[in-house]
């Protein structure tokens, strides 16, 4: 099938939606509260030297499959696995696809939270104090609506297409959530007791250094952070002109994602101390408190009593969120619909219309089994596929695409001594390193 492949018009616009997946909820919310509870500054120096050593290199393997191969991550693989099985290749993308659906099943009922936290402060505006209350509220009826409405503004997105859709908005939401994020911390580190949590994430408690379980959920999180594993920097990277910079585009991608997250950790923190300093509990036992007791209990509380103020401040933190969460949720939705359109056949609606309907069977599975799944989806996505696939990357750029013939030339083969370094560092280092830390993880289960 040959039809012209929609692609990234810019590289700006590129870089805008690769960031826009990358930056997430794992930014403003998971990474915050990982250093915070381990070891503040220590954390951010370990997270740095792990997204450096072995989080880019994934991401640029990743990328660079995509680029090279100029199709939807099945196919992509099929194609760079070809000197060994392209049946390797089919099942190790279709597994990636699964991913992508699962990470969606319970990114998106998360999203949906945020969503529904961010209209509350608007009907509170509007003087709907009980529709506020209600959106404020956890509930299953909760969850039924918003998941919905979650997935069918991506699906919006997605349907328009790669540059009149995910670039479009990539690119306008994008700014905005940086002055959005940028408003906040001026506004935050301005209340009374926020300097104390400046202090406590940015002096670091090297002491932590010692515990091996710090490079292990520093790892986990920039793979999740830098959205590496279920395909769908592979589908923005073929989207990208074959031969582009991926190298350039990569070190651009990681360092907006990794600023987000040292800035989000600036909001977060020392609002939690600011929220201590108002009498709220923000610890528990010597930790801070980090999961969704945090973002919809003691935020929410937090807001309310700042005065006027608060509806306007929550509105904007929800906003932030909701926006985060929708452009990453844009590739892992890419990921099956560029595969049933350039696999299947499909048209881009029909395909859009498939992978959504799937999307929210697997959320309301999780949404009615919540004790037992919600946990579980997330350990296996975060966990297994995210390394798994990651080391997967690594094996194919650096050992399986060399015994292709049609790709031979194109795959790191340049006889710049520079790039045979990386090649090898691809090649020998990072599978080596990727495979220690995840045998650890397996250890510590
Ligand atoms: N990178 C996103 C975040 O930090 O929230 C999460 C994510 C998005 C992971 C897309 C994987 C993915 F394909």
């Amino acid at each position: 099938m040959s039809t012209m492949r929609d692609s990234f018009q810019s590289r700006i616009g590129f870089i805008l939606a690769a960031a826009g997946s990358a930056i997430g909820l794992g930014n403003i919310w998971g990474f915050p509260t990982q250093a915070a509870n381990n070891g503040g500054g220590a954390f951010v120096f370990v997270y740095l030297i792990v997204t450096v050593l072995l989080a880019l290199p994934a991401l640029y393997a990743e990328m660079y499959i995509g680029n090279q191969t100029q199709k939807n991550p099945v196919g992509a693989l099929q194609d760079a696995c070809e000197g060994v099985s392209r049946n390797l290749g089919k099942y190790a993308g279709l597994f990636g696809l699964l991913g992508a659906i699962l990470m969606l099943s319970f990114y998106t009922i998360v999203a949906g939270w945020m969503l529904a936290h961010a209209l509350s402060p608007l009907m509170d505006l509007f003087g709907f104090t009980d529709a506020a209350t209600w959106l404020g509220e956890s509930s299953h009826a909760r969850n039924l609506a918003f998941t919905p409405v979650f997935i069918i503004l991506g699906a919006l997105i997605i349907n328009q297409g790669v540059s009149k859709g995910i670039e479009r908005w990539s690119s306008r939401l994008m700014p905005i959530l940086f002055v959005l994020l940028i408003g906040l911390i001026i506004y935050i580190l301005q209340q009374p007791g926020a300097s104390e949590g400046v202090a406590m994430y940015l002096q670091p408690d090297f002491s932590q250094l010692r515990d091996p379980m710090l490079i292990i959920s520093a790892m986990g999180q920039a793979f999740f952070s830098l959205s590496i594993g279920v395909g769908g920097m592979m589908v923005y990277g073929s989207y990208m002109k074959k031969n582009a910079n991926m190298g350039q585009l990569v070190l651009s991608i990681g360092a907006l994602d990794t600023l987000i997250a040292f800035l989000a950790g600036l909001l977060i923190i020392p609002t939690l101390f600011v929220a201590q300093h108002l009498g709220l509990e923000v610890f528990s036992g010597d930790k801070l408190i980090g999961g969704p007791q945090l973002i919809f209990s003691v935020l929410p509380t937090l807001f309310d009593s700042m005065g006027d103020i608060g509806v306007y401040v929550a509105l904007v933190f929800f906003s932030l969120m909701s926006m985060a969460a929708l452009t990453s949720t844009l590739s892992s939705t890419e990921v099956p619909v560029a595969y049933l359109v350039e696999d299947k056949n499909c048209s881009r609606t029909k395909a859009t219309v498939l992978v959504s309907l799937i999307v929210l069977i697997a959320c309301m599975s999780i949404v009615y089994n919540f004790d037992s799944l919600f946990g579980l989806v997330i350990t296996w996505v975060n966990t297994f596929q995210l390394p798994i696939m990651g080391l997967f990357y690594f094996i194919v750029v650096g050992w399986i695409w060399k015994r292709g013939n049609q790709l031979t030339d194109q795959a790191l083969l340049a006889s710049k001594p520079s790039l045979r370094l990386w090649g090898n560092y691809l090649r020998f280092v990072c599978p080596i390193l990727l495979s220690i830390v995840f045998i650890n993880v397996l250890m510590a289960l």
